[in-house]
Parts: C-alpha cells; structure tokens; sequence
C-alpha cells in the first residue's frame, strides 16, 4: 500500500483511540459512552465530519511530548439532525480527564465561529475535569475565549450544553451562558466549588450528586433545561428540543404539517375551570388541550412549578408556551418563577418563536424574604422581557390576572397582539377580600354582623369587578371567549400575525434588571 496513505489511515485510527483503549474500556464500565459514540448517537446517520482531529497539545507547554494525545481531548465538527446542520464538539474523558487546554480552546472556538458564520446551532458535549492544570493560564484563557464567544452568539444561533460527565469549577460558566442545559441523572454534575472546598471553607459535607447532580439543577437550582435517565435519553431530547427551534435568529422556525384539527372543539374545557375561584385546576391540562396533540416539550419542569414554560405546535408551527399552573401555589408569581419566564420569553424573542400566554395568577407572593430577595428586581424582568419582546404574542386569562399579574403576564399595552379572556376570568387590582378590607373596613367593622357584611361586600365586589366584561368594555381585552375554541382562535390569530413588523427604537443594547 501506497507508505502516505497508510501513514493517514494510521494517524486516523490513533486519532479516533482517544486517551487509549484502556481509557474507553474505563469509560463504558461507568456506563459512559466516549464522544464519538455520543456524537453518532446525537446526529443523523453517517453524517458527521471531524475537523482537526490530528490537532495536539503544544510540545513547549506539556512535560512529555511523546505523551501528546491526538485531538487534546475534544472531537469537533459539523453533521445533521433531521437532515439541518449543526456544529458539535464533544470533551472525550478518555484524554487526560477531557480537561481543557489551550489547543482545545481553540478548537471549540473554531466550530462556534463556523455555527455562527453559517448560522446553524452549537451543541457542546461535556465531559470534563475543568481546566487543565498543567496548562495553567493558557487553559483559563481559553475558558475566556469560550465564554466570551457564547456571550456574543448568545441570540444569534441556539447554543444547546449537554452534560454528560463532570462540569466542575469555572467549566460550569460555558454552559450557563447557552440557551439550554440538559443533564443524565445520576451521572453528570455540576459546581463551581466541589464538596472537598466546600468542606474546607464552609464545613458543609457533601457528595457530587447532592450538590450538583441532574436532579438537584432540574428541582432545586434552575440551572438545567431538561434531564433524562440515560445518555440515549438525552442525546433524543436534544434531537427533540431542536425540531422547535430555528437554526438561526433570522430564520422562522421549522413548521411540519399537522395530523391535529385546527378547528378541534375541547368540549372538556368548557368545565375545567371551578366554579369556587379558591379551587385549583391544572394548567398543564388547558395547554395539553389547545396545542397540537403530544406536542407539548416542557423545560424546567420541575423548578418553580407555579410557572408553566415550554415549546409546543400550533397547526404544526412552533410556539412559547408560558403560564401560570393554579395548582402549584396558585399560580402565584415568586422570584424563581420570574426568572424562569423572563429567561425563557427573552429565548422565543431571540429565535422568532411566537409566545403564547396562559394567565391565572392571583399576584405577586407576599412575604418578607420574597421583598428581600429583590422580587422588585426580578419581577421586573418579566415586564422587560414581553415589553422588549417583537415576535407574535397572544394571551388567555383563564381566571385570576390582578393586580401586577395582570399586568405583567402579557397584557395588552404591553404590546401584546391579541388578547383573549374566558368567561370565568377575574380581571382586577386584587381579589374579593383584600378589596373589601381596603375599601369597606369601616363599614364592615360597624355592621352588627361584620362577618356577613364582609360577605355581602365581597360579592357585591364580584359581580362589579371580577369577571372579564370590564376588560372587554374598556377595550384592554379583544374578545371573551369560550375555552373550547382556545385552539382555533389561538392559531388564527397567530395566522395573521405572524409577519408582523415592529420596530422598537434603535440602541446599542437594553439594560434589564438582571
Ligand atoms: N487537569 C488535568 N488533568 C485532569 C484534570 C484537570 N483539570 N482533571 C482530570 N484530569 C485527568 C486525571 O489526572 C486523570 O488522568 P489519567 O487518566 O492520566 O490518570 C484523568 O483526567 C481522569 O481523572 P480522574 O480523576 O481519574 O477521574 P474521576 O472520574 O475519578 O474524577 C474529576 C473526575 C473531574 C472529579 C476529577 O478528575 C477532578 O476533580 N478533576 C479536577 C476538577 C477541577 O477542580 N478542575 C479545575 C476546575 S477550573
């Protein structure tokens, strides 16, 4: 055989061994896979195409040169998923721990500039001991080189962070910085400082899975998008998650046609909502009616619960789906549940997705730690994200919107387009009682039976001020409408609204309360 070809053929095959054969076989008896293997496992078949796989550590900054590992510790390229173009780079643990070097860095940097100059998403793999220690500062700066790139792509091509392995120390920022984590459960984790500095400084004793395990950045921090059980599980999720979201911010996103009735009566909402306003039902059940059948993607479902977000079909056309779920808290809006919205509208702002909003929310939640906590502040972003946002937005109140409720999810002169109210909605400053204690505190204190005339002021209150009609006469509500015809006139809307143009006044960048 021709000496240059085998020297390639050769070259190619230690480049795929990674760190070693001995090094995978470590890797699969954690039940892990190695980057190739998860890559394959991410794109359409026979799809991928390695870039500079034969790129290595520079011979001046490591102590044994011959101990060079081809490709230092990351695979990179580009391939398909559902036939579009995506970049990937996967950390491959087998070489040295996948920690990062200079020469990785700039092999990350590489295919985020290529997704970004062909405006199509980067999905990074991470596997990683963090920065590699013997690179010293050349590896921190090119952790600087990564997060300086995220940062300005961030709303220019979807950027998706797969945690399949260890994400510790200053790493953790990369992904932080994306549009989307999503963790294996009892498999990956992440943290800034591990449970030995934490024993150290604080004396808290802690293992990796209670600290920055999958379960605990999906409940309990908010940091992660999405889990699975399994890297499989993961790497689907992420096929999923993709076939709602364009590849870039100038594109629409990718529409398919739907097998779900547009028209489709839901017969059942009609008597979800209780007639008593001090009963719960579940949001998660009007969505699941309205949007195209099974299409409902939720992210961070479990984190902040009260607050509903997600990526669902209309008609076959992508959607923001954002509400308040009654049943959690009673949709009462709280610091987390105000950073999950806001995050999540800014996203579909980014991307071209039209938002669609389901109100019942009885308010703000009161409480000395929530006014502490700076719930001004971070409520705030709510009506900074839907004021700022330019793309097609369509609201519901299905029950409660008082008070700064209403005002901030979606409301009309907030820009909203169109906005519909169910017969049973309650737009109003507050609820029944806290109006008749303000208004009528007097006049209850003075009646002989206090207790019925707070009664019958509070349902004077109802039949004046808590339903939609006020809205509607005032004009701050397009129509009222019966929940079984949610769907239709939420897709008709969106129909003809969807090529809308809005130009808000130019500036360098905004300066949200974040
Ligand atoms: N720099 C250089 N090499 C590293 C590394 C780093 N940051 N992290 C891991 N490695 C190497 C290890 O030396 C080991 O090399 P070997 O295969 O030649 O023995 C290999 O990667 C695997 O690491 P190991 O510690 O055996 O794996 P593990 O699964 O038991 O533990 C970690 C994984 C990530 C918990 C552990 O490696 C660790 O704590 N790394 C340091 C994390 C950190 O603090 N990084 C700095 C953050 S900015």
């Amino acid at each position: 055989q021709n000496p240059r070809e085998e020297k390639l053929k050769k070259q190619r095959e230690l480049s795929k061994l990674g760190g070693g054969q001995p090094r995978i076989a470590k890797q699969h008896e954690k039940g892990k896979l190695t980057a190739r293997e998860r890559i394959a496992e991410l794109l359409d078949a026979d799809s991928f195409h390695e870039l500079e796989p034969f790129v290595m550590q520079r011979s001046d900054v490591c102590d044994n040169p011959d101990e060079r590992i081809l490709g230092d510790g990351v695979v990179t390229g580009y391939g398909q998923i559902d036939g579009r173009t995506v970049f990937v780079y996967a950390q491959d643990f087998t070489a040295n721990g996948g920690s990062l070097g200079e020469m990785q860095s700039h092999k990350i940097c590489r295919v985020m500039d290529l997704a970004v100059q062909n405006g199509a998403p980067i999905i990074g793999l991470i596997d990683s001991g963090g920065a590699r220690i013997q690179e010293g500062i050349r590896s921190l700066g090119g952790y600087a080189e990564i997060f300086r790139r995220n940062a300005l792509y961030s709303g220019v091509v979807p950027q998706i962070s797969m945690i399949m392995g260890p994400c510790a120390g200053g790493a953790a920022y990369s992904p932080a910085l994306t549009d989307f984590i999503l963790m294996v459960e009892k498999q990956s984790y992440m943290f800034i400082t591990g449970p030995s500095v934490i024993k150290a400084i604080t004396g808290e004793e802690v293992n990796f899975e209670s600290l920055g395990g999958a379960a605990v950045h999906l409940g309990t921090s908010g940091v992660a998008s999405l889990t699975a059980p399994t890297e499989q599980d993961s790497l689907a999720l992420c096929r999923a998650l993709l076939s709602y979201i364009p590849s870039n911010n100038v594109e629409n996103p990718p529409s398919c046609v739907s097998t779900d009735d547009p028209a489709r009566i839901a017969l059942e909402l009609n008597d979800l909502v209780p007639e008593d306003d001090s009963q719960p039902y579940r949001m998660h059940e009007v969505i699941a009616h309205v949007v195209d059948q099974d299409s409902f993607l939720e992210l961070q479902p479990t984190y902040a619960m009260n607050a509903i977000i997600g990526l669902a079909r209309m008609d076959g056309s992508p959607v923001g789906i954002v509400a308040q779920e009654p049943n959690c808290m009673a949709g009462v809006i709280d610091i987390n549940a105000s950073d999950k919205i806001c995050r999540f509208v800014r996203f579909c702002d980014c991307f071209n997705i039209p938002l669609v909003t389901f109100v019942d929310s009885p308010g703000f939640l009161p409480g000395v730690q929530q006014e502490h906590g700076g719930i001004i502040r971070h409520g705030a972003k709510v009506l900074f994200a839907y004021s700022e946002a330019s793309v097609p937005k369509v609201s519901i109140v299905t029950r409660k919107a008082y008070g700064g409720a209403y005002i901030v999810m979606s409301s009309k002169y907030l820009g909203t387009d169109i906005t519909y109210a169910w017969p049973t909605a309650e737009i109003a400053v507050m609820g029944p009682e806290g109006a008749a204690n303000i208004l009528h505190h007097k006049q209850i204190m003075d009646a002989a039976d206090p207790e019925a005339e707070r009664e019958k002021v509070m349902r004077e209150y109802r039949e004046k001020y808590l339903n939609p009609y006020v809205a509607a006469e005032a004009g701050f509500c397009d129509e009222i409408i019966l929940p079984s015809e949610t769907r239709s006139k939420v897709i008709s809307a969106l129909s003809v609204i969807r090529e809308k143009q809005v130009q808000n006044p130019p500036r360098k960048h905004g300066n949200p309360p974040v």
